[in-house]
């Protein structure tokens, strides 16, 4: 979390900083700041958004053509005007930004305490900073050196970014664990969190590695490992139209990326399905077929709604492809010390890439001789470049904070996965798999469909809106879209939801059922349907408020639910890409109607990067 940018080049620094900040603020927007490095050293920061610095430092100088931003994320302190980055040094001379966590701060703190140093924060980053100061001005060496000795005691994550009064038009990086990018332009640099909010200015990108530094002026960029060996920066070039990270008219971004789901679906299978042919195309399942197919298990690690997307693949690879799979949160998996097998494989399910936990859950894997595979929204990410092998969602970049379009775009490219490898295994008739093809073929259309109802559920959003708690219930594939929609409602709408097995409600959650509780049924047509309108049943028989995502035409549910959505008929291992698409909805039009940010949720970031 945390967004971080820099510019150095013949352009005014700080109208660039702030138009990268705004579209990295999704990264967290608890307070905000730049250092700007003209004849002297300004920093300006301030709780709050950008706009709120913005509007803090009208008519201060702003000029200075070198400089660097910080959005933040709390981690080490409260939001406010003295922890938002930059930091200062103790002289002065330096001002820093960071993304991640420096775990050894109070060891380093105490060294710098004894020594006289006085802090006006309550961050690790301040600490840091010091520290390389210390060594700076012991050694009486550059910045860039003090940096390389400094990282080399620090013990956890981090992307820095430093620039010091007494080195003109230059920005000092490094990186570890936490992502950086540096956009190439003609006589100018840029750095940022990620690529894409760098797009207006330049497609040339370098994806910074771990423990690499760079040394940015305007007209060079020198890349460095902390031996201090110079390393052939990777030019490469960003395959993205500006559009893609503007609203496009829509009042926010999860509308729009709702709404673009049939196109990102589309986008999806694109180039990969021939439902004439019979035919699945991806090279990294191909590159690593004979893994997956001989794999004793699979293990899905990921964390949030990717976790859900997870969940569901493990429903879908047991049954087309008979591999026992386990589903881990990422979290949980890298600190429990898992039996891992050469030869197991992993896929690592993230939009970002870039998620502290999976990323590092899969480092460890990787060690022990796990073949990684991931299936990742953005490209170059972490994720993707420390997989063995792996599969894009292609979805496009996903800006509001609650995960919608990548959602589908990972159950579509699992699913895709799951058919090629049961194909290869025997474990699919040639029927099924060319039936299973065409059903997936037909979800960009029937999607649009879906979305055709969007009125009405804003309709029952309105009816709904101010209900204390919501329960979610599903059965079989449904059950993993339960949990998600239950999701989406907390992050958006910041109401109590809980998604559970539609059975299993019985064991606890039924005794929260009355009149006032709003119980919304993934009931789409598939083997489980009579089991769950039983539920329903149970449900109404408690004067609960049942809301049904039903399939077309159900007359059996219309006629016992309150409301229902109905979504197209589709086969039950890809009904889930459409019957989450009403939770969305739902959860977004709630979240408005409560007047809420619903792309930028308080305490959420769309992108984890610590742990
Ligand atoms: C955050 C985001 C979620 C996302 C999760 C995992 O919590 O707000 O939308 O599902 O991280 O992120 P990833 O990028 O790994 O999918």
């Amino acid at each position: 979390m945390c967004g971080i940018v820099g510019y150095t080049g013949p352009r005014v620094a700080y109208p660039v900083i702030i138009n990268v900040l705004k579209r990295l603020e999704y990264r967290g927007y608890d307070s905000t700041g730049v250092a700007l490095l003209g004849k002297d050293l300004k920093v300006y920061k301030k709780k709050g958004r950008v706009a709120d610095l913005e509007e803090a430092i009208v008519g201060q100088d702003v000029h200075a053509h070198t400089g660097i931003g910080h959005t933040r994320w709390a981690t080490h302190g409260e939001p406010s005007d003295r922890n938002a980055h930059p930091h200062s040094s103790a002289t002065g001379k330096l001002a820093m930004i960071h993304n991640g966590i420096i775990e050894n701060y109070t060891q380093l703190k105490k060294e710098l305490v004894r020594k006289g140093y006085e802090f006006k924060s309550d961050t690790d980053t301040e600490v840091l900073l010091n520290f390389i100061e210390d060594i700076k001005e012991n050694n009486q060496c550059s910045l860039e050196e003090a940096v390389r000795v400094a990282l080399k005691r620090v013990v956890g994550a981090y992307v820095i970014l430093l620039v010091d009064r007494d080195e003109p038009d230059t920005i000092i990086a490094a990186r570890k664990g936490s992502p950086l990018v540096i956009g190439i332009g003609k006589g100018e640099h840029f750095l940022g969190s990620d690529a894409s909010p760098m797009l207006e200015y330049t497609k040339e990108v370098v994806y910074v590695n771990d423990y690499e530094l760079a040394i940015i002026k305007p007209e060079e960029l020198v890349l460095k490992n902390l031996g201090n060996e110079k390393i052939t920066p990777y030019v490469q070039k960003l395959d993205l139209e500006l559009a893609a990270i503007e609203k496009g008219g829509y009042e926010h971004f999860m509308l729009k990326e709702i709404f673009e789901q049939p196109q990102t679906i589309y986008d999806c299978l694109r180039g990969r399905l021939d439902a004439v042919e019979g035919t699945i195309t991806m090279a990294g399942v191909q590159n690593y077929i004979g893994q997956l197919t001989n794999a004793n298990r699979i293990l899905i690690v990921a964390c949030g709604t990717s976790w859900h997307a997870g969940l569901l693949a493990e429903y879908i690879f047991e049954e087309l492809c008979r591999t026992p799979v386990e589903v881990e949160y990422a979290s949980e998996f890298r600190y429990r010390n898992p039996v891992i097998h050469p030869g197991d494989v992993i896929i690592a399910i993230s939009q970002s890439g870039e998620t502290a936990d999976t990323l590092v859950a899969i480092e460890k894997a990787k060690e022990q001789g796990a073949i990684i595979f991931g299936v990742v929204n953005v490209v170059g990410s972490s994720i993707a470049r420390l997989s063995h092998s792996g599969a894009y969602t292609h979805a496009g970049p996903e800006i509001g904070v609650a995960s919608t379009k990548a959602f589908t775009a990972q159950l579509v490219v699992l699913t895709m996965i799951a058919l090629k490898v049961a194909m290869e295994k025997g474990t699919i008739t040639r029927e099924r798999f060319m039936h299973l093809l065409n059903e997936l073929h037909e979800i960009p259309a029937k999607t649009e469909i879906v979305l055709q109802q969007s009125e009405k559920i804003k309709e029952l959003a309105e009816k709904y809106k101010d209900a204390r708690d919501f329960l979610y219930l599903g059965r079989g594939y449904n059950f993993p879209i339960a949990l998600e929609g239950a999701l989406k409602l907390k992050e958006i709408s910041y109401i109590h939801a809980e998604g559970y097995p539609a059975a299993e409600m019985k064991h606890g959650p039924i005794a929260l059922v009355d009149e006032s509780l709003p119980v919304v049924f993934v009931a789409t047509k598939d083997s489980y349907h009579e089991k769950i309108v039983s539920n329903i049943q149970e449900i109404k028989a408690r004067k609960g408020k049942v809301i049904a995502v039903i399939t077309e035409g159900d007359e059996t549910i219309k006629g016992m639910a309150d409301d229902v959505i109905e979504v197209p008929e589709a086969d039950e291992i890809v009904a889930p890409m459409l019957s989450t698409i009403p939770m969305q909805l739902l959860a977004y039009y709630i979240g408005v109607a409560k007047q809420l940010d619903v792309d930028k949720p308080r305490n959420l970031a769309k992108s984890v990067t610590v742990e």
